[in-house]
């Protein structure tokens, strides 16, 4: 099964979303592989936003994402990338499609809830970036045939 990596961002915990977040990945069928809060800095930033550091809104994404702790999950199911994408909607909170995570609660670029691992090759380096492998417990939900049919997990 596929895991990949969400970053509830200061924006959502500053709005009491937390819960909200997490209880929408459960709700779909999704396990919760890992899950802790961290204070970020501007070491990790540089290696996780990499392609951005040259981009003039970085020291904004510096001080946002150093804000308040974030929560980090690693999140598992078969398609679980494309599936977290698809949830968390277009980056622009304001383009983003209403009943995804950012279309519901966001309306900026910058401050838009939440991160997702875009691809399943980054989905393995971010999360290594973020957790050690043994924060990252394998269980299976006694829920997992009533989930899937025997073919799809
Ligand atoms: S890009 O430009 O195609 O690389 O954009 P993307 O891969 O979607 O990621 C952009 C991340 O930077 C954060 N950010 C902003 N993006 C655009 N404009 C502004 N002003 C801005 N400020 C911050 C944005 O939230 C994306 O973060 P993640 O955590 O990857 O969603």
């Amino acid at each position: 099964m596929e895991q990949t990596l969400v970053i509830i961002k200061p924006s959502a915990i500053e709005r009491g979303l937390i819960g909200e977040i997490i209880s929408r990945f459960q709700r779909k069928g999704l396990n919760i592989a890992g899950l802790k809060m961290m204070q970020l800095d501007e070491k990790i930033l540089r290696e996780h936003y990499a392609h951005l550091v040259d981009r003039p809104f970085f020291p904004w994404i510096l001080e946002s994402m150093m804000a308040t702790p974030v929560i980090v999950a690693c999140i598992k199911g078969t398609d679980a990338v494309s599936i977290v994408r698809m949830m968390t909607g277009a980056t622009n909170g304001r383009k983003a499609e209403p009943g995804t995570i950012r279309g519901d609660f966001s309306v900026s670029s910058q401050e838009n809830i939440i991160h997702a691992s875009d691809s399943v090759e980054n989905a393995i380096i971010e999360i290594n970036r973020f957790f050690k492998p043994e924060e990252i417990f394998d269980y299976t939900s006694v829920a997992i045939k009533f989930i899937y049919a025997p073919d799809e997990h």
